[in-house]
Parts: C-alpha cells; structure tokens; sequence
C-alpha cells in the first residue's frame, strides 16, 4: 500500500500556476481572488485563511469580505454585483454554508460564470456535463489530480463515487467518466451498498461520515480517494475511511488530514488563473 501525498502534489500545483501567474504578470496581469464568508463558523474561517495564504503564495491579488452572519440577501447580491464588475477581480468564491436566512443558490447564480472559480454556477455545471469547460469543480479536479499521480490508468475501471453532492459526488462521477471509467453513484438510500464498494477499482468517499468506509467494503488493490473532513469519537479531525483498518487492503489510499483537502485550494487557484486569461484574451 501506498500512501498518497495529497501536500506533494498540491504543493506542485501550486508551484506550476505560480510561474504561470509571473508570466502573467510580465503581460501587466495579476490574477485576483475574491473570497466571501458571512458569519463565524468555524470550519469555514479556517478554509477561507488557507485561501488567502494560497493566493499569496502563488502572486496572486485577492480581496477577503467578512461579513456579519445578520447580513442580508441585498447585501450580499449586491456585493457579488460589485465584484461581477470590478476589473481586478477574476475570481469570486461565496464560502459554503451560508447562514440558513441566505439562499446559497441565489449567491451562486448571480456570480458572472467566467468568475465562478468554485464552477457552481449552472451554466459551469452543464458546461461539465457536455465535456466543453473552462473551470472544473476543485474538489473533484484535486480527486483527479490525485489519482493521476498514482499512475494508475482510469479507463475501462469500475469506479465508485459514494455521496451525490453537487458539489463533490455528481460532479465527481462526470469527471470519472470523461476518463472512460465505468461508474457507479451511491447514496444513503443504496441498497447492498458493500456488494457495491467491493467492486470499485477506484472508490472515492464522499458521504461526510467518520470513519464509515471499512476494510470488507474495499476490494483487494483498490484506490481509494476519501474526501470526508469529519471528528472521531475523540473530536480528532479523519475521513469517511476508516484509514487505519483499510490501508493494507489497498494498492494506493489518501490520508486525512493530508490527501485531498490541500488539493481543493491548489485547484482554486489552478482556476482562478484560468479566470485571469480567459478575461484577458490570453491564452
Ligand atoms: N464549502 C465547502 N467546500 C466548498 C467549496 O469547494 N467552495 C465553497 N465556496 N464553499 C465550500
């Protein structure tokens, strides 16, 4: 078994779009991030601060807006409307969940699709679908990038997506397949669900609960990519794998903390650099 270094790869992501972005530079572009939280929760503060170190690292100019979680849906589209036309700004990235008074949908639909660097916007999405993109959702881009560092070809296996989000499990799927895997999505409601785990070449759990995926759900030599953030039993942040019960089953596994999580903010910035060329008429 093989541990994959979600920091290694991450790390080269970033080091390769930071290069990009001084090129940019020399053409009289900086790439620019803008980066939305409203209210305090926790977990999202901490993603938001990472954002912002990522975008320092690679060059780029980025804007944070901490708002108060009493501010309004007005405040907030109107905000978003500012940011649509704000010139230096190429990406806007509203953090998830709002507040529950706030409507995420009505957020992400009012992001200018060509600054929609998370790709929630429906246009992106169906944009997906059909294979003709500009940005590719970073969770699951980073679960690809993973994956091809392992080495291991996707075409013709059988892989697993356990979890339907739009943000993580559906995109997640599309993404699998345009690699000509052959693919299968589970969901709370699946029945059998470890007959199915056990036949995955490539099983990625996202289904946002501590430790469920065990060593008999896992087929011999399978990959398997967790993108749980979750608590144990202690508090302790770990995956939706039970890592240390699956790990000898498998040919390649992904840690947490450590595998994809790092990927998600490098793959950000991977698309806020597209954003930046796409709205410079460069290539
Ligand atoms: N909350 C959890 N993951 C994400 C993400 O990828 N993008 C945004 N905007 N919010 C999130």
């Amino acid at each position: 078994m093989q541990i994959i270094d979600g920091k290694a790869v991450s790390k080269a992501v970033k080091e390769n779009v930071k290069a990009e972005c001084e090129k940019l530079k020399s053409q009289g572009v900086t790439p620019g991030l803008a980066v939305i939280l409203v209210g305090d929760d926790s977990a999202s503060q901490v993603y938001v601060r990472n954002k912002e170190k990522a975008c320092e690292e690679c060059g780029f100019y980025s804007e944070k807006y901490a708002l108060p979680a009493s501010t309004t849906q007005n405040e907030l589209n109107e905000l978003v409307d500012k940011l649509n036309k704000d010139s230096r700004i190429n990406g806007i990235l509203c953090q998830l969940p709002l507040p529950s008074h706030l409507d995420d949908k009505e957020v992400i639909n009012r992001i200018d699709p060509i600054k929609d660097v998370d790709a929630f916007h429906p246009v992106n999405v169906g944009a997906i679908m059909i294979g003709d993109y500009n940005f590719l959702p970073c969770t699951p881009a980073g679960v690809m990038e993973l994956i091809h560092s392992t080495g291991v070809d996707v075409s013709g296996k059988k892989a697993v997506v356990m979890g339907r989000s739009n943000i993580v499990g559906k995109p997640m799927a599309m993404l699998l397949l345009h690699e000509n895997a052959t693919v299968e999505i589970t969901h709370s409601k699946t029945q059998n669900l470890s007959d199915i785990t056990r036949e995955a070449d490539i099983l990625i759990a996202a289904i946002g609960k501590a430790k469920f995926v065990k060593a008999d759900m896992v087929k011999e030599g399978a990959v398997v990519i967790d993108v749980g953030m979750d608590r144990d039993e202690n508090g302790k942040l770990c995956g939706d794998v039970d890592f240390e019960d699956v790990k000898d089953k498998c040919s390649y596994i992904t840690p947490v903390p450590g595998g994809v999580g790092p990927m998600t903010i490098s793959m950000l910035m991977k698309n806020t650099l597209t954003a930046a060329k796409l709205q410079n008429g460069i290539k």
